[in-house]
Order: structure tokens, then sequence, then C-alpha cells
């Protein structure tokens, strides 16, 4: 059998997850274990860029989003699972390809000035702040990834780590395959209230959130703003609604719900109970794996130091090789 390509990428701590993170990126993650040879990290050096200043609970933050992973499906037989700081050659890597960035790559960078303006309560004109993308190169060359599931959003940023690779290779040797970008669909699930679902908009649902507060926030979620009266038409394509149920019930359902919404032949208030009913379903097992990892976190401790070794173990390997061509 051919070798498996390796692939890596990482996730800022945000703490628990929600239904955007999972269709945004954590499903295709784990649709991938079987295929490819798997590096998926917490940046929590990353998360440091832009709060430093208030750094909160970064360490629990990791442990959280880590029993989510595993709740919802990262398997640690397939998968390295692992937290950045803990593996310090992202460091000693970050701090030599600093050595050959040309500043004007990374003042480029179209996220530098995005993120700087909004977030313009903090002040993000640091060093580490620029360099952000040189770490995230080091994250992903350093284990010789040949690929790099993101969101489009990311994709500037693995363009950079490519052309730092190859940057690299011209003046010492051939150390770093140059990484492929893998783009994963932006997930379509919006938050309750339409705006991109987020932790900070209070518009999200969460993987571990009860059957009862799923159905309190489904209750309240904005459907076709066009339609105002149980008697009007409305519209299931632009109801965010309808996309849940795209998402989560069976596909019968989901027919009669577009046909019947149409002819104002059901309710909103009856359809959001259907549609809660399916993601409750569909949520009960990965919520049961999350609150077992919840109650038992010397298994998560356990599965993040073993994580960690492996990961460090190939980290270790490439910086051989780098220290060689660099002769240092
Ligand atoms: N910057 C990425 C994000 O915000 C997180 C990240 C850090 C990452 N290092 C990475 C993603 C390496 C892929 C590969 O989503
Ligand atoms: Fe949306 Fe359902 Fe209401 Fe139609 S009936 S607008 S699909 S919530």
């Amino acid at each position: 059998m051919a070798e498996k390509k390796r692939i890596v990428s990482g996730m800022r701590p945000t703490g628990a997850l929600h239904l955007g993170n999972l269709h945004g990126a954590l499903a295709n993650w784990i649709n991938m274990q079987d295929d490819y040879d798997c590096f998926f990290f917490i940046a929590d050096w990353h998360a440091l860029t832009s709060d430093y200043e208030d750094p909160g609970n970064i360490a629990g933050f990791s442990q959280d989003m880590m029993t989510d992973w595993l709740g919802a499906g990262l398997n640690p037989e397939k998968s390295t699972l692992f937290v950045q700081s803990a593996v310090k050659a992202h460091a000693e890597l970050f701090l030599l390809l600093a050595m050959i960035t040309p500043v004007p790559w990374l003042e480029r960078n179209p996220t530098y000035k995005e993120q700087i303006e909004a977030l313009n309560n903090k002040d993000l004109s640091t060093f580490g702040f620029l360099g952000y993308p040189v770490l995230q190169a080091a994250d992903i060359i350093i284990y010789r990834a040949n690929g790099v599931p993101v969101g489009i959003d990311q994709a500037p940023h693995i363009e950079i780590t490519r052309e730092i690779a190859r940057r690299f290779n011209y003046l010492y040797g051939k150390v770093f395959p140059e990484p492929e970008t893998i783009l994963t669909e932006t997930s379509k699930i919006l938050g309750l209230d339409r705006r991109k679902m987020s932790k900070s908009y209070n518009n999200a649902i969460f993987l571990s959130e009860s059957p009862e507060d799923i159905r309190k926030k489904t209750a309240q979620m904005i459907t076709d703003p066009q339609r105002i009266r149980k008697t009007d038409p409305g519209d299931p394509d632009v109801c965010n609604v309808f996309t849940f149920h795209r998402f989560y019930s069976p596909a019968g359902t989901v027919a009669e719900i577009d046909a019947a919404c149409r002819k104002a032949e059901i309710g909103c208030v009856e359809c959001k109970k259907k549609m809660a009913d399916y993601l409750v379903g569909y949520l009960a097992p990965i919520r049961e794996k999350i609150q077992y990892f919840r109650q038992n976190r010397g298994m998560v401790l356990d599965i993040i130091e073993n994580g960690n070794k492996k990961a460090s173990i190939e980290a270790e390997t490439t910086m051989a090789r780098v220290r060689e061509a660099l002769k240092i």
C-alpha cells in the first residue's frame, strides 16, 4: 500500500465547540483520519498573538477543546492530537524561518490588515502578530506535511507557508515539501440570529448542549424574515432553520418541509420543533462521549501527553535535518 499523505491542521483554543466549528472544520478532519496521516493540534501560541493582554484560561480552553474533539470523533489511535506549546521545536523553527522571511510578505498578508481593523479594540502592532504566518508555517512544515485542510480564510497563510518552504529549500537544500491547500467548504450553518455562528456573538449551539437548551435555542432562531404570518408562504432557501434541516433531518422530511413551507402548510414553530428533534438525536452520541471525557479528564490529559510525545519525535526528526542544512 502506498504511504499515506501527511496533513497538518490546527485550531486556536476557544473552549467548547459549536455546530459552526463542527461543520466548518472538525467533521472534515474526522473524515480524513482514515485516508491521511493526520496531525491535528491546538494552536495555543497563536491565541496569544491577539490575546496577549488577557490570556485568560488558555490551558483550560485547550483541554475543553480536546474533549470536544474526542467526543465528536477524532481518534488518537488514528491521528496525532497534540498541543502546539508542548512541542518547543515549533518555536525553534519559527525563529529560523523568521531569518529568511521578508517583512513585506507579512505586511502584504491580507488577513493582517483585516484583523487589525476587525479587532480594533486590541493593539495588534506587535512583532508576534505580524509574524503569525511564520509561526503557522513552522507548525506545518515541521511535520513535512503534504497538505493542510483549512477554510478559505486561511488560504493566504498556506500560500505564505509555501513561499517560506520554497525559500528555505532554495537557500539550504531541499528539506521541506511545499504543502497543498486542501480547501474545506465553509460552514453554511449560521447562528441563531443569522450572523456567523460564534461563541462571542452568543448565537451558538454547542456540541455539548443539553436537549432542553437545544429546544430553547432553536425556538429563538430567526427564520425567513419575509414570513410574518403563518399564512404567508415561506422561502426555505433563505431560512437558516431549513439549512439545519438539511444537515440533520432525513431527506424525506427535508423535501416535505420544502414543499409545505412554500405553500404555508407548516408553521415555523412546528418546523423548528421537528428540526430540534433531529438535532437532539444527532448530537446525543457526541454529547454522551463528551460527558464521558469530561468525567475522565485524566484520559484526556493522557491522550494529549501521548500526542505531544508523538509530535515531538516527528518534529525533532525534521529539526535534525534543518540544523544540518544550516550547519548550526
Ligand atoms: N491560523 C489558524 C486559524 O486561525 C490556526 C492554525 C495555526 C493553523 N497553525 C496552523 C491551521 C497550521 C492550519 C495549519 O484557524
Ligand atoms: Fe423556515 Fe421552516 Fe418557517 Fe419555512 S416553515 S420559514 S423552513 S422555519
